[in-house]
């Protein structure tokens, strides 16, 4: 008996729609091999829902995500809509999904390839079998928080306001999760704070060090943001598990994706469960933007959405296979040389977003199932 699911597609903006293309031909291929029924859904997020439905997220997609079993989402945003009102940027959207669905735990592994070392800024030995796991805290903090806004205090003068907030519990379900996850992985955390400065993050480090008891065999360190910066450059391979703040997880994220060589190679999960119904909600994407300076020129790396495509079976299907299945061949592509332009050495083949899809997907044929 084949297993029926439904796979929300938002290809969202610029690349989006192109990676998103390439994401859909890996899917078709888990369709046809394996004992899955899946319904692909497209729905409309970002700056393309603005231009549709004057909104960047219609409440009757927000429930069609709510239906689905894991969402699927390219990248949102454009110089297009960049002056829009705050509420109606594209951004909004995305912020929107997070939020609605409670996807309070956003997964970021930066791991490194092989074939990939050189593409790094780093130097090899820094960077090699890296497999780092940032766990960012999504719906919560400085994004969030009120009150927020631009407001006239007189004189002329306005304040722009934005309210850095954590509540016990919420750190409390964000650090379970950090803690299972080194559970079971290497049995280090590092979790992230300013807690020196900033009375939120205090908090965020004393929650942190009472639900470290649950966990005794987890070795658990404190760090500060600026530092763990720097320590990501340093010697990035100090860490395993980090966990963090939303903003200091979007920022050290980006920062980790460069060691790996590429934003372009870093997808991710961000997980949830709804209070009322116990459903558990799921959405994947990858970590870069819509890079709209490419969009349009199939030039864009599609690797972080295959292996967004690649953590879904994982995480919400609890398929490990068809995650290997996915990374090996994209290990394997790489390794016969074949990079995007934006990973592209000396004496590699270069080739376009299409490509890339189909190399993997030809790749993914010969598996023996
Ligand atoms: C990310 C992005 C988003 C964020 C933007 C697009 C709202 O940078 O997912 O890291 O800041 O969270
Ligand atoms: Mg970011």
């Amino acid at each position: 008996m084949s297993r029926k699911i439904k796979i929300s597609l938002l290809p969202g903006d610029g690349i989006g729609t192109e990676i998103s293309k390439q994401a859909l031909k890996i899917i078709n291929w888990v369709n046809d091999n394996f004992e899955y029924e899946i319904e692909v859904l497209e729905d409309y997020v970002g700056g393309i829902a603005i231009d549709q439905f004057g909104s960047p997220l219609t409440n009757e997609t927000l429930i069609k995500l709510k239906q689905s079993d894991a969402i699927l989402l390219g990248a949102v945003g454009g110089p297009k809509w960049e002056n829009l009102s705050f509420e109606k940027r594209p951004e909004r959207g995305l912020l929107k999904i997070r939020k609605e669905l409670d996807l309070f735990a956003n997964f970021r592994p930066a791991i490194v390839f092989d074939s990939l070392i050189q593409a790094s800024s780093l130097k090899p030995q820094f960077i090699s079998n890296l497999d780092l796991l940032i766990i960012r805290e999504l719906t919560g903090g400085i994004y969030f928080g009120e009150p927020r806004g631009i407001k006239e205090i007189g004189d002329g003068k306005r304040v722009g306001i934005n309210t850095l907030v954590y509540a016990s519990d919420q750190i409390e379900r964000i650090a379970n999760v950090a803690f299972e996850a080194a559970s079971k992985r290497s049995k280090k955390l590092c979790s992230v704070d300013k807690a020196n400065v900033l009375e939120s993050t205090e908090l965020w480090r004393d929650v942190i060090s009472e639900t470290s008891k649950k966990f005794p065999d987890i070795e658990v360190t404190n760090m500060y943001v600026d530092n763990a910066a720097m320590q990501l450059v340093r010697n990035p391979k100090q860490f395993d598990v980090i966990v963090t703040t939303n903003m200091f997880g979007d920022i050290l994220s980006d920062c980790a994706s460069m060691l790996t060589g590429s934003l372009g190679m870093l997808p991710s999960a961000s997980l949830g469960v709804d209070r009322k119904t116990g459903k558990k909600y799921a959405m994947y994407e990858p970590v870069h933007g819509s890079a709209p300076d490419i969009a349009g020129k199939n030039m864009a790396n599609p690797l972080a959405m295959i292996l967004s495509v690649s953590m879904m079976f994982e995480y919400s299907f609890a398929n490990i296979d068809i995650a290997n299945f996915i990374n090996k061949s994209i290990n394997t592509i790489l390794e016969k040389g074949y990079r995007t332009i934006d990973i592209k050495e000396d004496n590699q083949t270069q080739v376009t977003t299409e490509e890339m899809g189909d190399l993997v997907l030809k790749e993914l044929m010969n598996e023996k199932i």
